[in-house]
């Protein structure tokens, strides 16, 4: 299926046609690629898993990503993430302060420059949010890199529907920085959309449907309306569309929060537990290891009614030990569920829509997981139930990569036309001078320029009619559906100003020129990035665009438009168009200026100078990397029935605990530790549980190789029943069938003893019934009856080529033992016994035959190639 939707055209000039996406969230990011050949897949990250958490630990001449940088709890302080609520935010914003609360270790300065924050641990060590970004999304490409094995350059990139200007604009700095190339950034809600639109293509038809996303990720939540339908397009007829008619959102309602309201709760029973006379809340490590472990209780209360939360060496050497239920979950976190509806109520509102209108409720994003969320979603949708028909995790990443091979020239995409929708109005405010009643008067105006909800991308042009030097505004506009709390993070409202010079001295110039006013086009991209443009010719849609928003200007501001007189010349024209070049090399960003070249340049440099220790560093990181995974992929066993039921409890708390003690190991010195040290480790915990792993491998093989040895026995019981006829009459001597017999009722009685027996016996021992001794017995059943099959090449020459055989036995033959000395063997041309049964219709007698003919042969087969 996906092979149609993605047809890879031959690579362009160069062999680096491969494209990735990246799906950014505020904890994980998910990346996928194309490329020719590989339709769109999740590239797997270098612990193979498909999720990698969005982090950095950067500490002198180390630089660690993804797990590998949150492996090192000893040192949180060099370890940043979560850094999503920071881009695109001034010092002052609230949402600096919360993550300060959040995130103690780290010490946030103001970057004088520009208002924002920076890391800082040192004079030398301060990073912008953007710039760690960059690191991370370098990482991803180069994950992507690695698992196209071919390099890349262009990404589609994954944004929250809720990002502003600035925010927006962070990410693509963060990227320039990295040298990714943005071929769009997508909204994550747009991305999910597309992703169930392609996968849905033939449902969609000229009826409209509405389906509702309810995505609940680690940061925030996100409802999203979304129209199917096909449309007509003059180029390609008829084509399906989605577009995006409802936002709400919830900035701080997620999975996180939930797990910091349980690290919290740990926190607080621990301190209750008085093993120690200091505050855990003070230990920036302690509390580290505390969330850590709030983020597995949260997983495992999803599904279980209790958990007993556990973590070694909490606080000086005490460990920590306490049950939590899900109903103590549920109450902890009772005021963020009542939150659970609100981005319903909001998607609907925008969209001017209700309920009844939603077909359906589709359910997004990992912390939809919890139970609880669920609940309240459904009675608040007042549906028989929600979706759950989405790849939750992977669809946003999967969404952009398809529009990433559609934007790539290297790819032939079917086309699916997307219209997204501006979430946050924006207008022009100027003021003018107006004549009234023979006084001049100043007058504030305000234009909508794109409104809510109007679809982008889209040009808006706007006409002064000014004569002298002016200034104009562009600001958000009313964003009055946004609550208090909201608002304050949103910051400043205005966007930037303008300040237009040589207006009156050109105007003084040419009072015989027709005066046509000064255009100055606004355009919304593909990215939801606003830029200002003095090309009117960007987009189609920019006329249409016009259309709609003249009946509101005129309705506003009547007659602020034209004015016939005549300034400027063509040469003047031109002087024009410099002075909007210029405008437009300044950004359209005072709100959040652009980090100056300095700090860009700067950057890749540093990042330069790791690059050789990296190199050196790679075995290490491996063996570390193997050591982690060691460790997560065998603590989460511990708690599979599979591993919980051949385990004692003793052996199980042995376990537990080196585990433990390695874990701790890891957080304090195994940042430091050599790649000897490491290995030593990793091979004696694997020593540990070796038997445990034993044990469940021989369990798992148990069935199907029991399975095996029966069908086995059953044929060469078949066989040798079919070859007791009176002896003048046969190839095979008695002693011959008789060791077979032997070695059948051998096989039989050892099956059935070994069975018994491990049955008796406990699961936590090392199994009596062991995989390889079924093997051999049925080695050896396979040799006996092999060497029955190939003694006639032997006896008679006629029969030597088994293969020239005739398939005698396939004549209509009631009776398998009327047979003459030719062996009943089939050629082995692959055929299969519902072919020969087929091409012969016989009596289910001789069915039976031929089906044993058939597997004979494959014994036979198997034998010839030895
Ligand atoms: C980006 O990552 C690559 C490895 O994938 C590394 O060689 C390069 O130095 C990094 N660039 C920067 C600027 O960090
Ligand atoms: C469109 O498809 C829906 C089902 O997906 C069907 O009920 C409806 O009748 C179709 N409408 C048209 C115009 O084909
Ligand atoms: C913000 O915009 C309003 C309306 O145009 C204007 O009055 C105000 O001066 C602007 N503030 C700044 C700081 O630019
Ligand atoms: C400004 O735009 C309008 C409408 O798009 C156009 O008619 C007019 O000629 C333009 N004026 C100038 C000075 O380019
Ligand atoms: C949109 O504008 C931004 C800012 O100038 C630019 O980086 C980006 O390439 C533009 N186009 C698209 C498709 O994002
Ligand atoms: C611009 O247009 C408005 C509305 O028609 C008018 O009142 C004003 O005088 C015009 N300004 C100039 C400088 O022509
Ligand atoms: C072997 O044959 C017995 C009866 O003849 C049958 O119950 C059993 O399922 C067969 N086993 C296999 C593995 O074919
Ligand atoms: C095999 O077992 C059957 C019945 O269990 C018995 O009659 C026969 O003698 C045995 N044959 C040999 C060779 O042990
Ligand atoms: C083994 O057990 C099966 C099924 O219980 C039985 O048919 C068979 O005769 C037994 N074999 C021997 C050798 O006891
Ligand atoms: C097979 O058996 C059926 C009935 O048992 C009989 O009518 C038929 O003639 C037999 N065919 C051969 C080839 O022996
Ligand atoms: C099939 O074999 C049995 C037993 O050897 C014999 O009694 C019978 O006559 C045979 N039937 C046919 C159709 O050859």
């Amino acid at each position: 299926m996906l092979m149609s939707l993605l047809v890879p055209t031959i690579a362009l000039s160069d062999s680096s046609v491969a494209v990735m996406s990246v799906d950014l969230g505020s904890e994980w990011m998910k990346v996928a690629i194309v490329k020719p050949g590989v339709p769109m897949e999740i590239a797997l990250n270098k612990e193979s898993r498909r999720k990698t958490p969005i982090a950095v630990c950067l500490k002198e001449n180390e630089r660690l990503f993804g797990d590998s940088a949150l492996g090192s709890v000893k040192n949180p302080k060099f370890v940043y993430r979560h850094l999503q609520s920071l881009l695109g935010k001034k010092h002052d914003n609230p949402q600096v302060a919360v993550y300060q609360k959040r995130f103690p270790e780290h010490h946030l300065v103001t970057d004088e420059s520009r208002g924002t924050v920076l890391f800082s641990n040192s004079e030398e060590m301060q990073y912008s949010p953007e710039e760690l970004l960059g690191m991370v999304l370098n990482y991803s490409r180069g994950l992507a890199q690695d698992f196209a094995e071919q390099p890349i350059k262009d990404a589609v990139i994954t944004v929250p529907v809720f990002f502003n200007q600035a925010e927006r604009r962070a990410v693509l700095q963060a990227a320039q920085m990295a040298g990714v190339k943005v071929l769009q950034l997508i909204n994550d809600n747009t991305a999910v959309a597309l992703n169930y639109g392609v996968f849905r293509r033939k449902d969609i038809n000229s009826t409209a449907q509405n389906i509702m996303f309810y995505d609940m990720g680690s940061g925030s939540t996100t409802a999203t309306i979304v129209t199917y339908q096909t449309v007509k397009t003059e180029e390609s007829g008829s084509q399906p569309q989605l577009q995006i008619r409802g936002v709400g959102f919830d900035r701080s309602l997620g999975g996180f929060e939930m797990e910091l309201r349980l690290q919290d709760h740990l926190a607080k029973l621990f301190n209750e537990q008085k093993k120690t006379k200091k505050d855990v809340r003070e230990n920036h490590r302690a509390m580290a290891k505390l969330l850590k472990e709030a983020q597995r209780l949260k997983t495992v209360l999803s599904a279980n009614a209790e958990f007993m939360a556990q973590v070694e060496g909490l606080l000086d050497d005490m460990d920590f030990k306490a049950k939590v239920t899900r109903v103590e979950f549920e109450t902890l976190c009772a005021d963020l569920f009542e939150r659970v509806p609100g981005p319903v109520q909001d998607a609907l509102s925008s969209a001017e829509m209700s309920l009844d209108e939603i077909e359906q409720v589709i359910l997004v994003g990992g912390s939809t997981r919890v139970p609880k969320v669920q609940e309240v979603l459904l009675k608040a949708v007042g549906k028989e139930e929600l979706g759950k028909n989405l790849n939750a995790d992977e669809a946003a990443a999967m969404g952009a990569v398809y529009q990433a091979a559609a934007l790539s020239k290297a790819f032939k995409v079917q086309p699916f036309l997307v219209r997204e929708a501006t979430v946050f109005p924006i207008q022009v405010e100027f003021t003018s001078e107006m004549e009234e009643d023979g006084s001049r008067i100043l007058k504030h105006n305000k234009h909508i320029l794109f409104q809510r909800m109007a679809p982008y991308p889209q040009s808006k042009v706007f006409t002064f009619n000014h004569t002298d030097d002016f200034a104009f505004n562009i600001n958000y506009g009313d964003l009055s559906f946004l609550g208090q709390e909201d608002l304050s993070v949103f910051g400043s409202l205005n966007l930037t100003t303008v300040q237009l010079s040589g207006v009156g001295s050109s105007f003084q110039k040419h009072t015989d020129a027709e005066y046509k006013g000064i255009n100055a086009s606004f355009n919304m991209n593909e990215s939801g990035v606003l830029l200002l443009d003095r090309d009117e010719k960007v987009h189609p849609e920019s006329v249409k665009a016009q259309e709609e928003a003249a009946p509101q200007e005129e309705k506003q501001e009547p007659g602020e438009e034209q004015q016939q007189q005549e300034v400027a010349p063509t040469h003047e024209k031109t002087e024009g168009g410099k002075l909007f070049d210029r405008l437009i090399d300044r950004g359209l960003s005072p709100g959040y200026l652009q980090i100056h070249c300095n700090n860009v340049c700067f950057l890749p440099v540093r990042l330069q100078d790791l690059t050789d220790r990296d190199l050196k560093k790679q075995e290490r990181e491996k063996t570390l990397n193997s050591l982690e995974a060691f460790l997560f992929d065998t603590q989460d066993k511990m708690y599979q029935e599979e591993y919980q039921a051949v385990v004692l409890e003793e052996e199980k708390e042995n376990i537990l605990a080196k585990l433990s003690q390695v874990s701790t190991w890891m957080d304090e010195d195994g940042y430091s530790a050599s790649t000897k040290e490491l290995r030593e480790k990793l091979q004696s915990l694997r020593n540990l549980c070796k038997a445990m792993f034993f044990r469940v491998e021989e369990r798992r093989k148990w069935p199907g190789h029991l399975a095996t040895l029966e069908s086995k026995l059953n044929r060469s019981s078949f066989f040798l029943s079919s070859k007791l006829v009176p002896e003048d009459d046969r190839i095979f001597t008695d002693v011959e069938l008789k060791t077979l017999e032997k070695v059948i009722n051998e096989t039989s009685t050892w099956k059935n003893n070994t069975v018994a027996e491990q049955e008796k016996s406990s699961p936590t021992e090392r199994p009596v019934l062991l995989s390889k001794d079924i093997e051999s017995k049925w080695a050896l059943l396979d040799r006996e009856v092999n060497y029955l099959l190939n003694k006639p090449k032997a006896a008679k020459p006629k029969a030597a080529k088994p293969k020239a055989a005739k398939p005698k036995a396939a004549k209509p033959n009631n009776n398998s033992t009327t047979e003459s000395k030719e062996l009943p063997i089939k050629e082995p041309t692959g055929q299969n016994t519902d072919s020969l049964s087929q091409s012969q219709p016989t009596d289910k007698t001789t069915r039976t035959g031929t089906s044993v003919i058939g597997t004979v042969s494959a014994i036979e087969t198997t034998f010839l190639r030895v």
